[in-house]
């Protein structure tokens, strides 16, 4: 994985050194609380109304065991709910501040949060943080956020070319760029390098595609303008090819457009997805025209070099781990098989969360962080601790944080797989649930959220208890299910096969349910925005109203049909009919679950 130059290292402490001046000049006053907050958004720290909420870059989800031990410490030894006053209610969220502590909380941008650290320890989380070249600088605020990319960089078997050297290039190029610093609004940017797109770039501000031309160069496709939030929109294609060493050339010019043009006066309609469904094919051409410019006026200065692009690759080189092909191949397939009709939840887990790799003596395994009685994508100071003990022991030191909320184990070994799928038992990490309905993606929502329409968690515990039956699980399929506490959509609702939204009807928890929706991560479909089936459900009639869509869907399958292709065939009426089924039959009161 990339290694911090020592200009990485320095700026890094810098800022963790500056952060702890700005703190203290707020806690003995010399700071406004006005003044001081711009501070400390810019490196990560939000307060919500109960606590301060710190969002800690993973560039590109790549996480070593030596940091994943660092972040087990601060949720052990910072992340506190004692130290906080959870006792004042909010109307409609009479329990509000019941998101666990201890604990840290994977993103669907491949980020990390941390819920319950107070404010005035944040320096000292900051320091240690550093120890390990991690931060929170951009992960806040109108800037060009945190690149995102496919947790299987690197090592898809589906990959045109690597996407990771090409993050790490706009990381460098996007950080603290002057010119950037104070965009309209945030500005993300997801970049695959794989057929099948697993970053969502079609839902991000810039979405970048790595393939070849019919001559066989490696460029990018680009589409700009995807978001969710109130305005669902997927993002339009700009460039159908652009060579790859213009991409930081052309990615100037985007944002330039979006600086100049994008709209200041409405935060609503700020992001660049409102700039580009009004200006259509003008703001295509005004990138253009930036573009010419920056090529032909000021000389292309940030034109990628193949030096510098093998500079950047060197860092990605595989780890070296001692796998004896020859010996291996049939020896392993027969152990692997046996195993599995031996134990039928070792065979689900090879499945399901077990992917292929472009070595073929390794596997990229994921984890799973999504059981009863925890939040989805939480976890423990202990979890990560043995997290990373797993990487070291099974991954040559790397995991990586996934879209949907888990860590994945890259570097694998074949013969590894029954040793390794033991420890994560024991662990609690290795249900065979990943893809299905049971992995599901949720904001923090009500229980910790203070933008909250209504509570995220109890909806998605209900439903993952509802569903512990490994058999019917499976027999359902790839399903994805995404959950929201209000329109702001962390929780992708907008993208789930099935989403469902949080909505505020006379001061009552209220849920809007979508269907059809995707993240195009999926061979299934393209990225699309879900619809919705009618108006909004109880809090006590949701896990009923989720029962009725797979009890149709069931009904309603051909042999090999997932829930997206019979929905496609079938059309949203039957699903409709059977969810409002659920409204006659249960009581009125918005009942929490
Ligand atoms: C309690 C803490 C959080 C707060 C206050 C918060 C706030 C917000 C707000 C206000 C937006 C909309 C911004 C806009 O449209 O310009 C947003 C978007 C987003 N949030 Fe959060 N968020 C929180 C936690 C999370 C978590 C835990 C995740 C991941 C699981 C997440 C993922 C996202 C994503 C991916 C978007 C972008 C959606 C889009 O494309 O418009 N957020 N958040
Ligand atoms: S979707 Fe709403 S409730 Fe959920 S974390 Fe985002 S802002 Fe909070």
């Amino acid at each position: 994985m990339y290694q911090y130059t020592d200009f990485d290292r320095q700026l890094v402490h810098q800022r963790a050194a500056q952060y702890r001046d700005q703190l203290e000049r707020r806690l003995d006053g010399r700071l406004l609380e006005d003044e001081f907050k711009p501070l400390r958004l810019q490196n990560g720290w939000y307060v919500q109304r109960f606590a301060p909420m710190l969002r800690v870059a993973v560039p590109y989800g790549e996480v070593s065991s030596q940091q994943l031990r660092v972040l087990a410490r601060i949720a052990r030894e910072f992340d506190h709910k004692e130290d906080h006053d959870t006792t004042h209610a909010v109307a409609g969220l009479a329990e509000i501040g019941t998101l666990p502590d201890r604990c840290a909380h994977f993103t669907t941008r491949q980020n990390l949060q941390f819920n319950w650290i107070p404010l005035q320890r944040s320096a000292d989380v900051m320091d240690l943080l550093a120890t390990v070249d991690m931060h929170g600088i951009q992960t806040s605020g109108n800037c060009i956020r945190n690149i995102t990319s496919d947790a299987l960089a690197g090592i898809a078997v589906d990959e045109v070319a690597d996407p990771r050297p090409f993050a790490e290039i706009l990381r460098q190029w996007s950080t603290l760029h002057p010119e950037f610093a104070f965009l309209p609004r945030k500005f993300k940017i997801a970049i695959t390098g794989a057929r099948e797109d697993r970053a969502a770039t079609a839902w991000h501000d810039l979405g970048l595609r790595l393939l070849r031309n019919v001559d066989g160069d490696l460029g990018f496709q680009v589409r700009v303008g995807g978001g969710m939030g109130r305005t669902p929109i997927i993002g339009s294609v700009i460039r159908e090819f652009l060579p790859w060493h213009q991409v930081l050339n052309y990615l100037e010019a985007v944002v330039r457009a979006y600086n100049r043009f994008g709209r200041r006066d409405n935060k609503y309609k700020a992001r660049i997805k409102i700039l580009v469904k009004a200006e259509g094919q003008a703001f295509t051409d005004q990138v253009e025209v930036e573009y010419r410019a920056i090529v032909e006026q000021d000389g292309a200065p940030h034109t990628i070099t193949q030096a510098e692009l093998d500079r950047v690759s060197a860092s990605f080189v595989p780890p070296a781990l001692n796998c004896d092909r020859k010996s291996a191949d049939a020896k392993i397939a027969h152990i692997l098989k046996a195993a599995a009709e031996d134990d039928l939840e070792f065979g689900r887990w090879l499945t399901q969360n077990v992917k292929p790799h472009q070595n073929p003596d390794l596997r990229a395994v994921t984890l799973s962080f999504k059981r009863l009685g925890s939040a989805p994508g939480d976890a423990t100071a202990d979890q990560l601790d043995r997290a990373a003990d797993l990487a070291e022991q099974f991954s040559a030191g790397e995991a990586r944080v996934t879209h949907e909320q888990n860590l994945l184990l890259p570097w694998v070994r074949c013969d590894q797989l029954p040793e390794l799928w033991r420890e994560a038992r024991r662990l609690s990490l290795a249900k065979p649930n990943i893809g299905l309905l049971t992995d599901m993606i949720a904001c923090p929502g009500g229980d910790f959220c203070d933008l909250a329409n209504a509570r995220s968690l109890p909806i998605a515990q209900a439903l993952i208890a509802r569903y512990q039956d490994l058999d019917e699980l499976h027999d359902l399929g790839e399903i994805d299910l995404h959950i929201s506490g209000c329109i702001n959509s962390c929780g992708h609702h907008h993208s789930g096969h099935i989403g469902i939204l949080g909505v505020d009807k006379d001061g009552q928890e209220w849920y809007q349910v979508t269907l059809g929706g995707s993240d195009g991560t999926r061979l299934s479909g393209e990225a699309v925005p879900g619809k919705v089936i009618g108006p909004s459900f109880a809090a006590a009639e949701v896990a009923d109203v989720v029962e009725a869509l797979l009890d149709t869907y069931r009904l309603q399958r051909t042999e090999h049909e997932t829930f997206t292709t019979t929905l496609q065939r079938v059309g949203l009426d039957p699903f409709k009919q059977a969810a409002n089924s659920v409204r006659v039959v249960t009581a009125r009161t918005p009942a929490v679950v």
